[in-house]
Order: structure tokens, then C-alpha cells, then sequence
């Protein structure tokens, strides 16, 4: 520990006890991956404390996507948390959310940062980050993700950091910080490889704006991914069938694309597959969250290197991070989403983009955010970002929830995250929809074909015979009478069928 370090050593109590009562805290913290741990319980017990004494504290929280309970749930809870932004997946703040309590802003994780640095949301009045190492020239070594940390380390009025000491040192070296350059006459980000290093492996503050330190020694709170089930595998074979036809076709190289692989299970399932499948070499990973299943692919030697904005592994698969880590820096690039989610770097790069959604309709919308349309899951994260700039952006769901009373193929979104003109690629274990260059009036029927589930098929099938009777207009014929049936029977009777 430095002399800088030592002379601001704090308790997470005198931290919270300087923060503003009614304000904006934003924090490091990508997935559950790197956020800070022990200042967020002990303003949770300031706020509460104040609360009782007839006070009226307030805060938003601004983080780089969902993080563990120690941050979003505590703060969650004590009722103060006014505005969220810009991806969660905790269920306090879910709830809160859906209840009307919590002002939730949905947003595209490539804006974030543009969003702050333009003033375009409140300012910040406290930045915590989680690092493990801090130099007296005011250098921060971050942890597990790099999400938004440097921007707002660079917009707070007030530092804290907790330096926790169970992340391994050797973290120092993967991240690779930078921004964009910004209009007007910004020039594009100088990446053209996967690996490409155009940043710093710290960020740098001014020393005096760091107001405090808070030592720590935690893991960061991943769960445990499920192996997948049988549809997620039905799923990633379809993708996989795809992804050689389109090598045949030489619309995809020898060599691959980058893939962007969401969160989630069936995410997870499409990653495994590709390691156990014998006609799969060596690939590459332009993504923004590492999960467990990036250790099928090392294990068998396919991975040539991967950037993400986190790895959030659980315990078994930090430890095989941990058994690998001095050959894993040269194979993982950690980065801020802004550069993670680059809608320039993800065109230019050719990402194959792999997103879950909720539901699609049988023109192609998705929807991957709103159950039965007014409900946030938890946002549409960087899917948007990727959806809508990669080269080949595939959507999948599994074609039934909730044991078969509800489709995920429905006659129109009950929201909509990515239009028609975004999607590309649809799966569910049934089959896989190419929609590329089709019209409506094909798309529905390929779609309908290839993912519905059965228990659904005539009842879609009736649906759009109906609508293309009794449109007036039929370039995508809707019945505008009916098109929510199947929801409202939802939200009526608990089953779509
Ligand atoms: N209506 C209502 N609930 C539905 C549903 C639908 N159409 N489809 C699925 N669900 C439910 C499932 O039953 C499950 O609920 P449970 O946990 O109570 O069983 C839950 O949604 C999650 O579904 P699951 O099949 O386990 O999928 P997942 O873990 O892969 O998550 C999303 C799917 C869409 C919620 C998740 O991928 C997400 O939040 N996506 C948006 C952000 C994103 O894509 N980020 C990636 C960019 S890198």
C-alpha cells in the first residue's frame, strides 16, 4: 500500500457520511462484475437513519449496466432511489421499477457516455469505483469491467474507490481505456483487429479528487450459469448449421466473424456448442460480457482473443481465470462500453451479433425488454447497439415460456426494442428464420414456419389468414381489432392459448 493510498484510508461509514443526502452517485460495475460493495450498505444506512429523522433523502444511480445486490439491491430498498439508469436486472429494482417507485431511463449502452459528458442527464456528484491499485499520480486500476468507469470518474465532483484486495493484481494490464474522439471531425476509433490495444490500462484523475479510499476484500457476486437445456442447444445448433451454410456461400470467411454473444442461458448454450462441435475452429469474441462458456472454448484451444466490457464467471470459472491468468492477458481485452458497444466498431468489424429476446413478431420485431408489454425485464442493454450495426444479427428465444402458456412468436410485439429492419436472423428450437430481403408478407410466412411452436402454429396461421383478409392495406397486413388478443388473454387468464 502507497503513501497516497494510506493517507486516505476511510471507513465505508465516513464515506457514506459524506455523501450528499439528495443527489447523484454513479459507480463502476458492469453485469455483477467489479462494482463497489460496502460504501452503497452503509449510505443504505445513513439514508435510512436520516429518513427517521424526518429528512427526505434522494438519489439516482447511474452505473455501466446491472450490478450485484450489494449495490442495486441495498440501494433499492431503502425506498430513496428516484432515477436508474441505464440496465439492471436485480429483482429490488425490478420490482420498484414495475411498482412505479424507481423512474428506470432504458437506454443504448453506447450513449451512456455521450449522454453525461454533453449534460445531458444530472450531473454526478459522487463516483465510487472498485479498483485494485491507486497511484499517488492519481492513476486507478480498475477490477472485473470497465463499463462507464472512466467517464465518470471523469465528470464526479467527488472520488471514492474501494481497493479491494480478492480481484488479483495481475488484472492491471487487461483493461485498454480510451474514448472516442468526439465532433464535430471526430475520426473513427483505430481498431480494425479484435486485439488492437489503442488506450491506457489505468485512468487518470487529478489526486486531490479523490476523496477517499475504502479497503475491501470481496468477490463480486456472479451466480451460477444452468448447463443448457435442451431447447438452448436445439437453439445453438440451428445458429451453428447457419453459420457454415453462410461459410459455403462465402458470405462469411473461413476464418469467421466476431461473435457478440448476450447474457443469458441460451447465449451461454450457443458459446459451449461451438466448442464441442468438431467443425468449429479457432474464434474470435467482440462482445461486452464474458460469461463461463468463453472456458469451453479456451479449453479446446478456439479462442484466438476476446474483448468485453466485463467477465462476470461464477466461482468455478473464476478460479479457471484465476489458474490461467498470466496467459489470459493476452487473450482478453477489457474495455468501456462506449468502445465495447461502437456502433462504427461493430459494422467495421463485422460482428456476428446473438442476442436473446422476449418475444418476435411475424413481421420481425423484437421485443426483448417488456413482459406483456408494461413490464421491464431488464432493458435493452447492448443488444440495440449490436442488433442494429452488426453484419449478421441473429435473434433467439425459445419458442414457449412458462411451461407453453406463453408464445414467443406472437402476431405484434407488445413493445418494441428492434424493428424490422434491424433483425435478421431468427431462432427458436424449432427452426431458424432467414428474413434477410423479404418482404412482410414472406417474412411472416417464413417465420411462422420455421420458429412457432406447434401448440401455437394454427392459431398464428388463422391470425394472418384473417389479417390479409380484412386489411385494407396489405403491405403488412394487421387486424388492429385483434392484434392483442393473445396478450390480453394473458393478462386475463395467465395463458396465451
Ligand atoms: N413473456 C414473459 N416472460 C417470458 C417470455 C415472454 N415472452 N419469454 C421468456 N420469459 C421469461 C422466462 O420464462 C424466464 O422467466 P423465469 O426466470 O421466471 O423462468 C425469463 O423470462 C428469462 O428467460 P430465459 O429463457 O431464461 O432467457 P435468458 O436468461 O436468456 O434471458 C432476456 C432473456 C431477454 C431476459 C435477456 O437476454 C435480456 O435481458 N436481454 C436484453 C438485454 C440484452 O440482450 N443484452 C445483451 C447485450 S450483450
Amino acid at each position: 500500500m502507497n503513501p497516497f493510498i494510506q493517507s486516505k484510508v476511510m471507513t465505508a461509514e465516513d464515506v457514506a457520511n459524506r455523501m450528499p443526502l439528495q443527489g447523484t452517485i454513479a459507480t463502476s460495475g458492469f453485469t455483477p462484475a467489479g462494482y463497489p460493495k460496502v460504501i452503497p450498505k452503509a449510505y443504505a444506512a445513513r439514508v435510512e437513519k436520516e429518513k427517521l429523522a424526518g429528512k427526505n433523502p434522494w438519489f439516482n444511480l447511474y452505473t455501466g449496466a446491472s450490478t450485484g445486490d450489494e449495490l442495486d439491491g441495498v440501494l433499492a430498498r431503502t425506498g430513496c432511489m428516484k432515477k436508474r439508469l441505464p440496465f439492471q436486472s436485480t429483482p429490488d429494482v425490478r420490482n420498484r421499477i414495475n411498482s412505479g417507485e424507481i423512474d428506470f431511463v432504458d437506454m443504448h449502452l453506447s450513449h451512456v457516455a455521450h449522454y453525461i459528458r454533453d449534460g445531458i442527464l444530472d450531473p454526478i456528484d459522487v463516483t465510487i469505483v472498485e479498483a485494485v491499485d491507486v497511484s499517488s499520480d492519481g492513476r486507478i486500476w480498475l477490477t472485473t469491467s470497465s463499463g462507464m468507469s472512466r467517464t465518470y470518474l471523469h465528470h464526479a465532483k467527488e472520488i471514492y474507490i474501494e481497493l479491494n484486495s480478492r480481484p488479483p493484481i495481475e488484472l492491471k494490464g487487461f483493461h485498454d481505456l480510451t474514448a472516442p474522439e468526439q465532433p464535430p471531425h471526430g475520426r473513427s476509433v483505430p481498431i480494425s483487429r479484435v486485439d488492437d490495444r489503442i488506450g491506457r490500462p489505468y485512468v487518470v484523475v487529478e489526486p486531490d479528487r479523490i476523496k477517499g479510499i475504502v479497503l475491501t476484500d470481496l468477490d463480486d457476486s456472479s451466480g451460477e450459469f444452468k448447463a443448457p437445456d435442451e431447447n438452448s442447444v436445439l437453439i445453438a445448433q440451428h445458429i451453428l448449421e447457419f453459420i457454415l451454410f453462410e461459410i459455403k456461400k462465402d458470405r462469411i470467411p473461413k476464418e469467421y466473424l466476431p461473435f457478440q454473444s448476450g447474457v443469458g442461458n441460451v447465449a451461454n448454450a450457443v458459446l459451449s456448442c461451438i466448442a464441442k462441435d468438431s467443425r468449429f475452429h479457432e474464434i474470435e469474441m467482440w462482445t461486452e460480457v464474458l460469461q463461463d462458456s468463453i472456458f469451453d472454448i479456451l479449453e479446446v484451444g478456439k479462442l484466438r482473443c476476446a474483448s468485453t466490457s466485463a467477465l462476470t464467471f461464477s466461482k468455478a470459472g473464476h478460479k479457471k481465470f484465476l489458474d490461467d491468468i498470466n496467459e489470459l492477458r493476452y487473450k482478453f481485452i477489457i474495455r468501456p462500453q462506449e468502445i465495447s458497444n461502437h456502433p462504427a466498431l461493430v459494422r467495421s468489424l463485422g460482428i456476428i451479433a446473438m442476442n436473446t429476446a422476449l418475444e418476435a413478431d411475424i413481421y420481425g420485431n423484437v421485443n426483448s425488454t417488456h413482459v406483456a408489454g408494461t413490464g421491464m425485464m431488464n432493458g435493452i442493454g447492448g443488444s440495440g447497439d449490436f442488433a442494429r450495426n452488426a453484419y449478421v444479427s441473429i435473434f433467439m428465444a425459445p419458442s414457449i415460456a412458462k411451461g407453453g402458456a406463453i408464445s414467443a412468436f406472437v402476431p405484434m410485439v407488445s413493445h418494441v426494442d428492434h424493428t424490422e429492419h434491424d433483425t435478421q436472423i431468427i431462432v427458436s428450437e424449432q427452426g431458424l428464420a432467414d428474413i434477410r430481403g423479404l418482404a412482410p408478407k414472406k417474412r411472416s410466412e417464413v417465420i411462422i414456419e420455421k420458429c412457432v411452436h406447434p401448440t401455437y402454429k394454427d392459431a398464428m396461421r388463422e391470425y394472418t389468414k384473417d389479417s390479409f383478409a380484412t386489411a385494407k392495406t396489405k403491405h403488412t397486413p394487421h387486424n388492429l381489432h385483434k392484434v392483442f388478443d393473445w396478450h390480453i388473454k394473458l393478462i386475463e387468464t395467465g395463458s396465451m392459448k
